[in-house]
Order: structure tokens, then C-alpha cells, then sequence
């Protein structure tokens, strides 16, 4: 099956998407849940610019999963914070541990829509409303950028012995991706209560891949490709100055590349806002009270 595409009509603020008419009640923030996968080390060096930024703007909807107790992040998020249990390590196991727990929690909060982050995205809000907006939440919905050009192939384990392979998309998780409550729901066989790990342990692929698996080869629904979703892994620079502001997430760094980063002027220099996160924050919020005011820049 051929992937979808969604054209973005910049200049209009329209998007066409697989959703077809927009005369249903209108999507609230209020109906998108959004997680934000973390460990403990960063809770300080990451967590707090995106406390500062737009988790700001999404304060009710936005759940930390992490790994550790943190009083401090307790008292700044309460019950909007999940320690999974899950280990600390940057491994397979570990980050399908909190993916599954994830999912539980999405299916249990009964929003409309579930949005897995990483701890180095910024969440455009209103462009993410926006998007989602275009889609209806009882239909079988997959969004995300896709991490490669191609299919990834796999043996299929779940289904048959693993004599046969399948092809399938998957969103690339640093870039974070959208699933409707419809098809999250269809998902469950594979993907709730611990099913995940074992769903993901079959396959010996990561929580992202797995995702995939479930949703094309399983489920076969279609990745919705979008390339308004962005993680540390493309070369953000290269992102044009007058479209920063229109996409759904933003990201920065990478392992090789500290300078990699949206190239974007506005409040702060790269040294005061190396991200350029705030920078970007009050472009959309100028009221906010640690942007300079008006006509001081
Ligand atoms: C993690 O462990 C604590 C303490 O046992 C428990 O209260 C909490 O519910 C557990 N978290 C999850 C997501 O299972």
C-alpha cells in the first residue's frame, strides 16, 4: 500500500490530510495527550527549558515518563509525572518499557489522541492542534516523519514463524509521531499491559520500529508521512527560516553535532539559547514575561 502524503499549504495554514471535512466539533488541547519520554540524568539539563517553553503551553495534557524519583519534578508536575519503573539504560528493553507504559496510560486517560515525544523536541502546540485537527480520532490515524526513505524489512515473528519478511514504515520516536485513539485501541493485542515488550522482544527491533510493525505489518495501516515532525537526527539547519515557526515539533544537538540547531534570530544569541528553543518560544509568545519586551530587539 502506498504511503499518504499530507501537503502543507504554508502561506493558507490549511492542511489536507487524509481526514477529509472539518465541520465536526473542533479538537481541543484538552483532547491530545502527550507524553514525554525522559531519563533521570536529564530531568535538570533537558526537562526544565521545555517546563520553561511549551510544556508551559500544554501543562494539563503533558505526562514525563521517566525512570527515577525526582521531588523536584514532582512538585513542578505532580500527578502529570510517571515513573515507570523502567531501567535507566539506553537500551532496547528499557525504552519498551516505557513506550508500553506509555500506551497503558494513554488508553486509561480516554483522550482523543495520543503524541509520544522525546525530551529534545519542542512541541509547536498550536500547529500540532492544527494537524490533528484535519484527522478524526475514531479512524485509524498514524502520524509521524518517516526515519528512512524506505520500508524497513523484518521477519515476521509475531504472526508466523519468521520464515517470511514483511515491509513496513515506522515514524522515527525522535521525532516524535500521533496515534488516533481508534487505531491505538486496535493496537492492543500487541501492545498493552506488557504485550509490547513481548511484541518487541519477537521482533528484536526498537520501541519506535515496533510501533511500525504493529500498526503496518500487523494492523496494515498506513504510515500518514509528514515532514513537519523533526528530530536531532536530520540536519536542521537546513530547515527554512520562514517555515521554523509552521512546523509540529523542532529538535536540537545530536551525538556528533552540538551545532546542530533550527537557524532562527529573534531574542536570544546562540550562546544565551544554544536549543534556539527559546529563541523560538517567544516568536510564538512574545507576551511571555522572560521574553524582552517589544522594541528592545
Ligand atoms: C512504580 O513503582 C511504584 C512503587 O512501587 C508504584 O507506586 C507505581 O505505580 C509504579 N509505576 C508504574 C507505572 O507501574
Amino acid at each position: 500500500s502506498l504511503p499518504l502524503k499530507i501537503n502543507f499549504l504554508h502561506r493558507a495554514g490549511v492542511v489536507v490530510g487524509a481526514g477529509g471535512s472539518r465541520s465536526r466539533t473542533p479538537l481541543e488541547l484538552k483532547d491530545i495527550f502527550i507524553a514525554v519520554k525522559t531519563t533521570r540524568k536529564y530531568h535538570k539539563s533537558r526537562l526544565d527549558l521545555l517546563f520553561q517553553t511549551w510544556v508551559s503551553k500544554a501543562k494539563e495534557q503533558t505526562f514525563i515518563f521517566t525512570d527515577g524519583e525526582d521531588q523536584e519534578l514532582r512538585r513542578r508536575a505532580g500527578a502529570n509525572v510517571v515513573n515507570t519503573n523502567c531501567s535507566a539504560a539506553h537500551t532496547r528493553q528499557a525504552l519498551c518499557c516505557k513506550m508500553s507504559v506509555e500506551y497503558d496510560k494513554f488508553i486509561e486517560s480516554q483522550r482523543k489522541w495520543f503524541c509520544h515525544m522525546d525530551d529534545d523536541n519542542y512541541v509547536i502546540v498550536p500547529s500540532l492542534l492544527k494537524l490533528l485537527s484535519s484527522f478524526q480520532h475514531t479512524q485509524d490515524v498514524y502520524l509521524g516523519r518517516p526515519s528512512l526513505d524506505h520500508p524497513i524489512e523484518a521477519a515476521e515473528r509475531v504472526k508466523s514463524d519468521g520464515s517470511v519478511s514483511v515491509k513496513f514504515w515506522f515514524a522515527t520516536g525522535g521525532a516524535g509521531f500521533c496515534i488516533s485513539r481508534g487505531l491505538a485501541l486496535k493496537m492492543s493485542p500487541w501492545a498493552s499491559l506488557g504485550n509490547f515488550i513481548s511484541t518487541a522482544e519477537k521482533i528484536r527491533l526498537p520501541d519506535d520500529c515496533t510501533i511500525g510493525y504493529i500498526i503496518e505489518a500487523l494492523l496494515e495501516v498506513p504510515l500518514t508521512h509528514t515532514h513537519l515532525f523533526h528530530s536531532h537526527l536530520e540536519n536542521l539547519q537546513r530547515l527554512p527560516t520562514d517555515t521554523v515557526l509552521e512546523q509540529v515539533t523542532l529538535s536540537y544537538g545530536g551525538f556528533e553535532n552540538r551545532r546542530n540547531v533550527v537557524s532562527i534570530g529573534g531574542a536570544f544569541s546562540l550562546v544565551e539559547d544554544p536549543s534556539r528553543f527559546k529563541t523560538v518560544h517567544c516568536l510564538l509568545y512574545p507576551e511571555t514575561d522572560w521574553c524582552p519586551s517589544e522594541g528592545h530587539h
